[in-house]
């Protein structure tokens, strides 16, 4: 049996060790964090984030070889391994600020396992990192004069939200980066061991330290550039009378290009995308790259471009002024089954229609709490209606945000009937029956799609 410890018991913490303690129940797993509240609802029957499969999987494994507390120290003493997955949030301050990661947490987190190491213990990297962050927590961590030798792994996670559980039990690839030591590759193989107990070998990937780091924040930069790239051809597509859905099918059935993430929408969201890219874009600017820098920086820009032109669309079509206007916003999640509205476009065309004076009302299954606590002081300006009916009643249009697919089997009939005339539709998502809402009588506004009107 391994004492396996997680520090950070958040959207990667959380799912990621229920899933390690169903499926190795041998090791016994803790997840700890400074978040009282947060622990507590990991104790209890509502845990703090919505994911499918999560509830059960909690349940199975909690307080058997599951554990959730807030005594960081000890059971930092207690570990074998330690999966550090703090925050590692954009800097918002100083050199960097506005790209640069943000390494305050990550350093107090190695400065802890310092503190209270009494034996040796292996380190792995969960959070999204800079490159060569590994190289420092190495030389923290065996500062010490206790003749302590840590070994530093990176392992970093590509699961997405609203399908982790499925994506950390089947995962195209686990990716473990390690020094090309003998004690380096005991560290590996001691990783191998834990996620071999369900992942195929051959798709456990190793490679060197710097290889495995950087590789997690090209694999997002290139995940955020298809979908800026499919956007780019939205805004084409609006001027041409091109239907994006048909391009991205056309050009997705090429196997070099592949179907997936091709889904043109009102931009990207999440915790993620926005700040890794912008890192990568700092460690360019930082090693002399500036045409590098540029070229991923683009990708973040086309992404605010898409949620503004969304709502420059929304404003022309409603006669250049939305002011006093009910406008509802079917979803506010960053996707579709989270609770997470970190980055949401939801947010950023909210805000931007409560700046024309719309009167805005949010309605979404799960994320509502999470909306309430983001949008901060604006949040007093908003009516947050679970009921997407109530939430539609009397509005002059709906903007749809997040692909909730419980959205598209509404009663839009109904709906239709207790909105204002002429009643809009704005599908940010493009998953509604545009055609039949245009027979209802709405006029509809879908991403990269001839907008069908009445007059
Ligand atoms: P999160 O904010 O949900 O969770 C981080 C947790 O760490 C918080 O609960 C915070 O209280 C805790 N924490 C911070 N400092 C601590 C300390 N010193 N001791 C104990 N706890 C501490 O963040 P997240 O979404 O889980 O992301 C964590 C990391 O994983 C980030 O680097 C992120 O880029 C990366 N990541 C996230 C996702 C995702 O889907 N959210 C996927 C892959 C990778
Ligand atoms: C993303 C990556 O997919 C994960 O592999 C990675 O581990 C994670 O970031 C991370 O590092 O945090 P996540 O942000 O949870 O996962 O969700 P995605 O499914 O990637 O969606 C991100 C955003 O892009 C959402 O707002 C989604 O609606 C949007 N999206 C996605 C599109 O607009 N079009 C698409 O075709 C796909």
């Amino acid at each position: 049996m391994a004492n396996i410890l997680c520090i950070g018991a958040g959207y990667v913490g959380g799912p990621t060790m229920a899933v390690i303690a169903q499926k190795c129940p041998q090791h016994r797993v803790v997840v700890v964090d400074i978040n009282e509240v947060r622990i507590a609802a990991w104790q209890s029957d509502h845990l703090p984030i919505y994911e499918p499969g999560l509830d059960d999987m909690v349940r199975a494994t909690r307080n058997k070889n599951l554990f959730f507390s807030t005594e960081v120290d000890r059971h930092i003493a207690e570990a074998d391994f330690i999966f550090v997955s703090v925050n590692t949030p954009t800097k918002t301050f100083g050199q960097g600020a506005g790209k640069a990661a943000d390494l305050q947490y990550w350093e107090k987190t190695a400065r802890q396992i310092l503190r209270n190491s009494t034996t040796p213990k292996i380190v792995v990297e969960k959070s999204t990192l800079p490159v060569r962050t590994a190289e420092a927590m190495e030389h923290i961590l065996n500062s010490n004069s206790d003749g302590l030798y840590f070994d530093v792994v990176s392992n970093p996670e590509f699961l997405a939200e609203g399908t982790a559980v499925r994506d950390m039990e089947n995962p195209d690839r686990v990716l473990i980066g390690a020094r090309d030591t003998p004690s380096g590759q005991r560290a590996m193989q001691a990783i191998v061991d834990i996620y071999s107990q369900w992942v195929p070998r051959e798709r456990i990937i190793t490679t060197n330290l710097w290889s495995s780091e950087l590789s997690k924040l090209a694999a997002n930069a290139f995940l955020a550039q298809r979908i800026s790239s499919i956007n780019a051809i939205s805004a084409l597509c609006e001027k041409t009378g091109a239907n994006v859905n048909e391009v991205a099918h056309a050009i997705g059935m090429d196997s070099r290009i592949g179907p997936r993430f091709l889904n043109a929408s009102v931009g990207f969201g999440g915790s993620c995308f926005k700040k890794d890219i912008l890192n990568l874009v700092y460690l360019c600017e930082y090693y002399g790259l500036s045409e590098v820098a540029d070229y991923w920086e683009q990708v973040v820009k086309m992404n605010e471009y898409q949620e503004a032109r969304f709502v420059s669309n929304m404003l022309s079509a409603m006669f250049n002024t939305v002011a006093g206007k009910r406008i509802t916003l079917f979803g506010v999640a960053f996707k579709a089954n989270t609770s997470d509205t970190r980055e949401s476009p939801a947010l950023a065309v909210c805000r931007a229609l409560l700046e024309e004076r719309a009167e805005i009302v949010i309605t979404d299954s799960h994320a509502l709490d999470n909306a309430r606590a983001d949008l901060g002081a604006d949040a007093r300006r908003v009516t947050f209606e679970p009921d997407p009916y109530a939430a539609a009643a009397g509005a002059y249009a709906i903007a749809l945000l997040t692909e909730w697919s419980y959205f598209a089997e509404l009663d839009y009939q109904a709906i239709y009937k207790s909105m204002v005339k002429p009643a809009f539709v704005f599908d940010g998502r493009n998953i509604l029956d545009h055609r039949s809402l245009f027979k209802m009588g709405f006029d509809v506004y879908a991403i990269g799609k001839p907008p069908l009107v009445h007059f």
